[in-house]
């Protein structure tokens, strides 16, 4: 935010071992703000800047929150910053907001967030659940001791306590030691089995029963690890349901001309480089080439991305 005081640390919370979460005050972004933005931050001078996406903000009292796994260099430099601390830069907002509209009631939206795409989710759900969408957020962490924002009293049991006709939660763990044992795939592939049946019976039905199916699923929104992304993209693609996957994670100038995002997309049968910071973050993940898309991750910053896929799958 040029011309304005450099973005203070008013809170920091350490949600796990490597995640912590910030409040820092910015009024500028906190005001313009929109579900499923992204802003850049720079630590100090000499850090790099790091694409994040807003996990919440207070337009009135000019605050926005992130949440940081500390996984390569400057995401554990900024996890050591404590409150009082201001960051060299925060720019932002960025990337295209969040498609919402309105679905019939029938209908449900479903987000599947591994690790920390839950607070890349968090605004969006609420931007869903605001105007009277059904939600059903299936949130998957490593295990236990990973898990974040879960307790009564925090972020998504708020939420389900502001909406508790429009929002189910379901939680996994990789090790069973929370929630049910498995990936965010597990539950999903239950809610797409049912989707298909319910489809199957609407048709079946006369026009003049109008008792529809509440399992019918509107779209599937997909943030977390490339490999759970891809896994959810393609198990939504055999069931015919649409998703979109968020992909902020490879950025560097986030202007569009460096192409260290690109996302290779087909288009009429055509391959169509698409980036993820100007035409995303989120992308129709049935058109993304993943075969081609997935090694990237490796070759950008091999030892951060890599830890980052071995912690999920
Ligand atoms: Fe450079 Fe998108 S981050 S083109």
């Amino acid at each position: 935010e040029l011309g304005q005081t450099a973005p203070k640390i008013v809170k920091r919370r350490q949600l796990t071992d490597e995640i912590v979460e910030f409040t820092i005050t910015s009024p500028l972004i906190a005001r313009s703000a929109k579900a499923g933005q992204f802003v850049r931050v720079l630590a100090d001078e000499k850090g790099e800047l790091i694409p994040l996406t807003l996990a919440d903000w207070d337009a009135e009292a000019g605050t926005i929150e992130l949440v940081v796994q500390g996984l390569g260099t400057s995401s554990k430099l900024i996890n050591q910053m404590q409150e009082g601390d201001s960051f060299a830069a925060i720019a932002g907002p960025l990337g295209q907001a969040s498609h919402v509209v309105k679905h019939p009631d029938n209908q449900r939206v479903i987000f599947t967030a591994g690790g920390v795409g839950l607070p890349a989710v968090h605004p969006i759900m609420r931007a869903h659940l605001a105007i009277g969408n059904k939600v059903t957020l299936i949130s998957g962490f490593r295990g236990k001791a990973h898990r974040f924002w879960t307790e009564q009293g925090d972020k998504v049991e708020n939420l389900r306590d502001a909406y508790p006709e429009l929002l189910d939660v379901v939680y996994t763990s990789n090790d069973g030691s929370f929630g049910i044992e498995g990936f965010v795939t597990k539950p999903l592939e239950s809610l797409l089995i049912q989707h298909r049946d319910g489809n199957a019976d609407t048709a079946n039905r006369s026009e003049t029963d109008t008792a529809s199916t509440e399992q019918a699923i509107a779209e599937v929104i997909t943030i977390g690890p490339p490999m759970m992304m891809r896994a959810v993209s393609d198990q939504t693609l055999g069931y015919e349901v649409p998703c979109v996957a968020s992909l902020n994670s490879i950025m560097v100038d986030a202007t569009g001309m460096c192409g260290a995002c690109m996302v290779p997309v087909m288009e009429d049968g055509k391959l169509v480089r698409k980036h993820a910071c100007i035409d995303g973050p989120e992308i129709n993940s049935h058109v993304i080439d993943w075969d081609k898309f997935l090694p990237r991750f490796n070759q950008f910053k091999p030892q951060e991305r890599q830890s980052e896929i071995a912690h999920h799958f």
